[in-house]
């Protein structure tokens, strides 16, 4: 579709301060599977959703339902769950050293030093799929125990190791690490079959694929000739057409795959020395400025293979996927079963993300425990096209008695599964409507972005500075993203309650009145010549005054604006007072990861991790708040001024290029 501009694929890093930006022109995508996975068979969105409503029934466990009782034999003892008194999440992790990404998600120290993070109230149980378990058990605790040695050895206690296969585990987890299969970046097993004239039979071996987001090539369905490229540190004229056979080691990654494209190979298969683990194949610094298309990917040293062309023999190579039960299985702090998502890379960090979901997940249930009038307005609704979800409701009398209104929304999918959700992320936005003839019908009232492809966004949202807009006792609601949007189903309850403010309950101060400023728009040279500046003066027994907005910036002009370039956006007030809200984590490389905690969805299937434009995929979009009272004339008298604009890099957007957009609902909010 259209929105998927997947061309130049440039992107590149930029270092500043500790920041690692990753600055693109279209760096909003979901992430592909690879080449062999199942993600061809769609061929229109509405087909997927038929597809999946109609499923095959699973008659097993299912995302979301109660996970049973289970024991575990482990290297200490036993481990049960669940665990008396304490209950945290869980998440179960079954290895095979079949798989590339697993080695290396076990081999990397960077990977195993990240399980140190891992959040307090969870746990970790490691078993094996393979025959091995008993040694695998074994290797997998002394690695994590060099890992950890002078750092948080708290963490070991969490960390359970079982000697019994999957297979021989006699519980339900076998059943829900097969029936919930999984394709994509951390299930599978990856391959190389290498064949050769002399031998009998194709030789297999796993293989890790460069990073998703460096290498952009795709290794197609076919067979390619090997042809040994030495250490690939400098170019090779045989190469050109096939896959060049490189060994690890004397250059970077990048440089041995840039010489290898400068050759016109087809693609570069790196072989990890006797003894060492295959790595992570990813460009560094600088070197992320060079684009690269060509596929590449990390095996072991087949002696067979460099023997053959040694002795000048045909090897061909071909790359395939076989299918592989789920690695990772998840149990909420409520003790429902859970998809733990995509890890994108190896690192354990995608399980510390999913556990942070967790703890978020539990503290908001928490939150939703205490004492509100609640207004359903959508429960479970399908949402979809032009039309969205639509609800009229009735209002609580007394409207006026609240000061706190929180948007108590969730986005689930047709099916318990992610795969039956949206792939792309989408802006969602809220529109209420009270008074059809006044000046505030179907004014925004909540953003939310969706996710790539996972249905477990649950967020809060204190709107409370909107209260005067629902100023009827009944409302319309209507809650929608791009007609071409995959369906979600929504569920929307209104909040109202009354901050328990300490101090002086006469000093409670509740919204009365709101006044609507500027909205965004095309963010081209011409952005800010459309503002002109608002008068206006409080009215009278006004105590405070806020300002209000919700900003966020999408599409890509050549700089990435306005989803991933920096952009500032100022509030200017009689003509001193300079209120300014900069996205500076917009293209940074794990920005979105730092927002877990709040909620943002983590393990998306696609690139959820960078920073955003005031935004990150499967999250609330903030109202951003300013106390703005002793910088106004309150007598009512004398007017205000306020004046908006918005900059890229500290001047006036100037595009070549496809400009990009911003979307902003701001407003005068009015106390009393
Ligand atoms: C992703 O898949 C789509 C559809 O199959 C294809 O058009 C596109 O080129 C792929 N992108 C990458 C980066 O492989
Ligand atoms: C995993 O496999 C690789 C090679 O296939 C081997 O070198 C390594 O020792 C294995 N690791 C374990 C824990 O079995
Ligand atoms: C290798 O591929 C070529 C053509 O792609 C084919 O002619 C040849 O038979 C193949 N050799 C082997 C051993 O598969
Ligand atoms: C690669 O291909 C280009 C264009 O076909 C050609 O000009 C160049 O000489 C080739 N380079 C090598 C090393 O084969
Ligand atoms: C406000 O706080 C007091 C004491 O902390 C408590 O007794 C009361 O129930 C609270 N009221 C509400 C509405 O939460
Ligand atoms: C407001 O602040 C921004 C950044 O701090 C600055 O670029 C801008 O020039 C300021 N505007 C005024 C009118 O002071």
């Amino acid at each position: 579709m259209s929105f998927v501009s997947l061309k130049t694929l440039m992107f590149w890093f930029l270092v500043t301060a500790h920041v690692i930006r990753v600055d693109t022109s279209r760096l909003r995508r979901r992430v592909n599977l690879t080449e062999e996975d199942e993600d061809r068979a769609p061929s229109g969105e509405d087909a997927v959703y038929v597809k999946l409503k109609s499923g095959p029934k699973t008659s097993g466990l299912e995302p979301g339902d109660t996970a049973v009782t289970f024991k575990v034999h482990t290297l200490d003892g036993e481990f049960v769950y669940p665990a008396e008194g304490l209950r945290g999440s869980l998440i179960i992790h079954a290895f095979t050293n079949k798989s590339g990404f697993l080695e290396c998600l076990w081999g990397s120290e960077s990977s195993l030093a990240d399980l140190v993070h891992l959040p307090e109230s969870a746990q970790v149980l490691f078993v094996s799929l393979d025959d091995s378990a008993v040694d695998d058990a074994l290797w997998m605790r002394e690695q994590v125990h060099r890992a950890v040695m002078h750092r948080k050895k708290e963490v070991l206690s969490r960390l359970h190791f079982s000697p019994v296969p999957v297979f021989a585990l006699g519980n339900w987890i076998p059943s829900v690490l097969y029936s919930w299969g999984c394709t994509g970046h951390n299930c599978g097993l990856s391959q190389a079959a290498f064949t050769c004239e002399g031998w009998s039979m194709p030789v297999i071996v796993k293989r890790l694929d460069a990073r998703y987001d460096w290498l952009m090539g795709r290794w197609a369905q076919r067979s390619y000739e090997l042809i040994d490229a030495g250490d690939g540190c400098k170019p090779s004229f045989s190469v050109a057409g096939a896959v060049a056979w490189v060994s690890e080691g004397t250059c970077s990654f990048f440089t041995k795959v840039q010489n290898m494209a400068k050759s016109n190979a087809s693609g570069v298969l790196v072989y990890a020395f006797p003894g060492n683990p295959i790595q992570d194949m990813n460009c560094i610094g600088d070197e992320c400025f060079t684009p690269l298309s060509l596929p590449a990917a990390m095996v072991h040293l087949e002696p067979s293979v460099s023997q053959a062309l040694r002795f000048g023999q045909q090897v061909n190579v071909s790359f395939q996927s076989t299918p592989s039960p789920n690695f990772f299985v998840g149990i909420d702090q409520q003790g429902a079963l859970a998809e733990v998502g995509w890890f994108l890379y190896p690192t354990f960090s995608f399980i510390n993300w999913q556990a942070q979901w967790f703890h978020f997940y539990h503290g908001l249930q928490t939150r939703l425990q205490t004492a509100a009038q609640v207004v359903c307005v959508f429960d479970k609704v399908l949402m979809q096209g032009d039309k969205g979800a639509v609800a009229t409701v009735e209002l609580p009398i007394g409207m006026l008695d609240f000061d706190t209104l929180e948007l108590d929304t969730s986005l689930s999918c047709p099916g318990s599964r992610d795969s039956t959700c949206a792939h792309w992320d989408h802006t969602v936005q809220l529109f209420v409507c009270c008074d059809y003839l006044g000046p505030y019908c179907n004014v925004e009232l909540g953003r939310w972005i969706t996710a790539f492809r996972r249905g477990i966004g649950h967020w809060l949202t204190d709107v409370s500075p909107l209260i005067p807009l629902l100023n009827n006792n009944k409302c319309t609601f209507t809650m929608k993203t791009v007609p071409w949007a995959m369906p979600w189903m929504v569920s929307l309850n209104l909040r109202f309650s009354s901050s328990n403010q300490t101090g002086d309950p006469v000093e409670k101060l509740y919204p009365f009145q709101v006044t609507s400023l500027y909205s965004g728009g095309t963010f081209d040279k011409n952005y800010n010549m459309k503002y002109q500046p608002i008068k206006f003066s409080v009215p009278a027994s006004t105590k405070k005054v806020e300002l209000y907005a919700v900003i966020t910036g999408h599409g890509s002009d050549e700089n990435g604006c306005g989803e991933f370039c920096v952009t500032s956006h100022h509030f200017l007030i009689n003509s001193i007072f300079n209120h300014t809200r900069i996205f500076d984590s917009a293209g940074t490389a794990l920005g979105c990861t730092l927002r877990v905690k709040e909620g943002a969805v983590p393990n998306e299937h696609g690139t959820w991790l960078y920073g955003r434009g005031g935004w990150c995929d499967g999250l609330q979009v903030n109202p951003w708040r300013t106390d703005i009272t002793r910088q106004l004339d309150m007598t009512g008298y004398e007017s205000n001024m306020l004046v908006y604009f918005g900059l890229y890099d500290g001047r006036d957007p100037s595009p070549a290029q496809e400009p990009g957009y911003i979307i902003m609902s701001s407003f005068l909010v009015f106390y009393k």
